[in-house]
């Protein structure tokens, strides 16, 4: 897979880039930062090397229509915030007036375009429409790690018609989540919290081939046991035991649940987290994920986290940047720890 290093990218020239930033946002307020903030260095790069950059994103699922809602305008703000410079929003990127605002644009600039699945052949990964995108640049970077599940004209189709390489981001999301995947320091202790246990039975079956024990929280832990789990027979799987307040409502796991966790947390090298451990939209019920966190940080294991709650609940907690890291990808990184081909991976060459 070429990375940022390998595109003679020199002055002037149009660099499209792909980012995933796709925040929680209501009315125009974002309410984490985190993917855009992860995106700047990328954008901070070509902006250095004097490129022009035309970055492309989504923001939810708008369907193939233009909708208020789903505007970029208020992320376009907010990298300019975190970029220290001017970006200017482009509400139309795919006709003749996008083409004519490229030609004017100056060296090092950054301009922002429309949400990108306004356009049904986005989703729809149109060849048109992947050839209009690539019309607009000399050199495709993609750095959306969080949407390289999707087979999309911005992700995986432009990609045939451009010179095009990984961006910072998704350069080192690859490399750390390809370290848990293929070759973890052992021991490595998985923990997963949420729901929706099928959604994440291909990622456990994979990642147990290498996992010592993997840790469930307790919404997941029933479903499992409802449902069955495969995982490898080297890993253990350890079910919450209790939780809080108690008796059948399990808003966060509970003191003897926390206390199996911490004893199986000892002495590992490798821990990787996915989903919190309690509802911690509710103060009240952060304390079992708080406890885990810290001891995972105290642990010294190489520790890696990801999924969008977890990565704003760590945040509020100034914990995020004590981790070695914090995935921005949710959908996108369990596929990945779950062995399958990404077709914006597939599309840069990635190989392990
Ligand atoms: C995500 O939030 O996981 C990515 O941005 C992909 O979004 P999607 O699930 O709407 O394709």
């Amino acid at each position: 897979m070429k990375t940022l290093e390998d595109l003679p990218i020199q002055e002037g020239s149009r660099v499209l880039v792909r980012l995933d930033v796709n925040v929680p946002i209501t009315d125009g307020i974002i309410h984490d930062d985190f993917r855009i903030a992860e995106s700047v260095p990328t954008i901070r790069y070509l902006a250095q090397k004097k490129a022009k950059c035309v970055v492309v994103g989504h923001l939810g699922r708008p369907d193939g229509k233009a909708q208020k809602e789903f505007s970029l305008q208020p992320i376009a703000k907010r990298l300019g915030e975190l970029l220290g410079k001017e970006v200017k929003f482009i509400p139309d990127p795919i006709g003749q007036e996008m083409q004519k605002q490229i030609g004017q644009m100056k060296p090092g600039e950054v301009v922002f375009l429309e949400n990108i699945r306004f356009y049904p052949g986005e989703e729809q990964n149109d060849e048109t429409f992947a050839k209009q995108l690539a019309q607009l640049a000399d050199f495709y970077v993609n750095d959306a790690f969080g949407a390289c599940h999707r087979a999309h004209a911005s992700i995986a189709g432009v990609a045939k018609h451009l010179p095009s390489a990984a961006g910072l981001l998704l350069q080192k999301e690859v490399e750390v989540l390809a370290q848990i995947r293929e070759r973890p320091e052992k021991p490595m202790i998985v923990i997963v919290g949420g729901t929706k246990v099928e959604t994440k039975a291909s990622f456990l079956a994979h990642i147990s081939k290498n996992a010592d024990a993997i840790l469930l929280g307790n919404l997941i832990s029933r479903e499992a046991k409802e449902k069955g789990l495969q995982v490898a027979p080297s890993a253990e799987i350890v079910y919450a035991e209790d939780s809080i307040p108690g008796n059948g409502e399990e808003f966060d796991i509970g003191p003897q649940t926390l206390e199996l966790f911490l004893s199986k947390l000892k002495g590992s090298r490798t821990v990787f987290w996915a989903g919190p451990l309690g509802k911690i939209e509710e103060e009240q019920y952060e304390k079992g994920s708080l406890a885990i966190a810290n001891a995972i940080l105290q642990s010294g294991a190489y520790a890696v986290a990801g999924g969008g709650d977890l990565a704003a609940f760590l945040n509020k907690h100034n914990l995020r940047e004590k981790f070695a890291h914090v995935s921005t990808g949710g959908g996108a990184m369990l596929a990945f720890l779950a062995g399958e081909e990404l077709p914006g991976l597939k599309a840069l060459e990635f190989q392990v």
